[in-house]
């Protein structure tokens, strides 16, 4: 069983021409591209900014847009997002809050579990208050023993693209820590945000982040100082990209791919041989 992963459709209107037709036309390549794979995905989780401006009418833009998919799709807030332009919108299945407002919920796939987080706060930095921790604590030990994905707009680790980064001070990395060390049934935090596939290590967990099917960021580790432009290209046109989860067997695995349309290099028309 899969479950495919898009981050960062930063859909908007025309009153951002240049971005409406590029992040719609490679929304369209990934979504494509996720209704061709075999088996098909039983779900899409579309893990935060949803659209670039926070404003009602991208929303509705996005509800067009995901009208046409054939697989159920679910939603997680990011820093782009807005609460209340989003749940003007979307609601039921895929959109539900906590009793707090924030948008977290669990969907149960199978064997394994997914649990949805809401780090929106500002414009760039995450935040996960005493509320949400809460949230997540007891929804985690409601079932201890169920593989786990934790969705998270916001990798919890340094990615090194640093003016995308959290400061590593920042109290709600220590609260996420807090609540996800040692609760072993979570096998994955799947994020977004940083518009590139990275791995890395979070409290004792894998966490997998995933390309953007809106524009990609420039791989570039070098310091910045956020105050002195110095002319460094921060965005590419890398191909747009997704990541599919597989559970099997109580383990979690995460495939990042492309979107695109690639010709075979080799097809299967002699028995596999195990090679010594
Ligand atoms: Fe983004
Ligand atoms: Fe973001």
């Amino acid at each position: 069983m899969t479950i495919a992963q898009i981050t960062d459709l930063h859909v908007t209107t025309e009153k951002d021409p240049l971005n409406q037709r590029r992040n719609e036309e490679r929304l369209r390549q990934v979504m494509q591209a996720i209704h061709g794979l075999r088996p098909r995905p039983v779900a899409i989780i579309a893990s935060g900014d949803l659209v670039d401006r926070g404003e009602r009418e991208e929303y509705v833009e996005l509800k067009r847009l995901m009208a046409e998919s054939e697989i159920p799709i679910f939603y997680a807030m990011g820093n782009h997002d807005s609460r209340e332009g989003f749940l003007a919108e979307f609601s039921g299945p895929g959109a539900e809050t906590d009793e707090n407002g924030f948008v977290q919920y669990t969907v149960d796939f199978g064997e394994m579990r997914m649990v949805v987080c809401d780090t929106l706060d500002g414009p760039n930095d995450g935040e996960y208050d005493e509320a949400r921790a809460a949230w997540l604590a007891r929804t985690l030990d409601e079932a201890p023993d169920r593989p786990t994905a934790v969705v998270l707009h916001h990798p919890p680790i340094p990615s090194g693209i640093r003016w995308m980064d959290p400061d590593p001070n920042s109290p709600w990395l220590g609260r996420l820590e807090q609540v996800l060390t040692g609760r072993k049934q979570v096998k994955v935090l799947m994020c977004g945000h940083i518009h590139r596939a990275f791995n890395g290590v979070f409290a004792g967990h894998v966490v997998s982040a995933a390309p953007a099917t809106s524009i990609q960021l420039t791989l570039d580790l070098t310091e910045v100082d956020m105050h002195v432009p110095d002319g460094r290209e921060i965005l590419v046109e890398e191909p747009p990209g997704y990541a599919l989860l597989m559970s099997e067997g109580g383990n979690l695995t995460t495939h990042m791919c492309l979107a695109g349309d690639y010709a075979p290099a080799v097809t299967y028309n002699f028995p596999f041989r195990k090679l010594a």
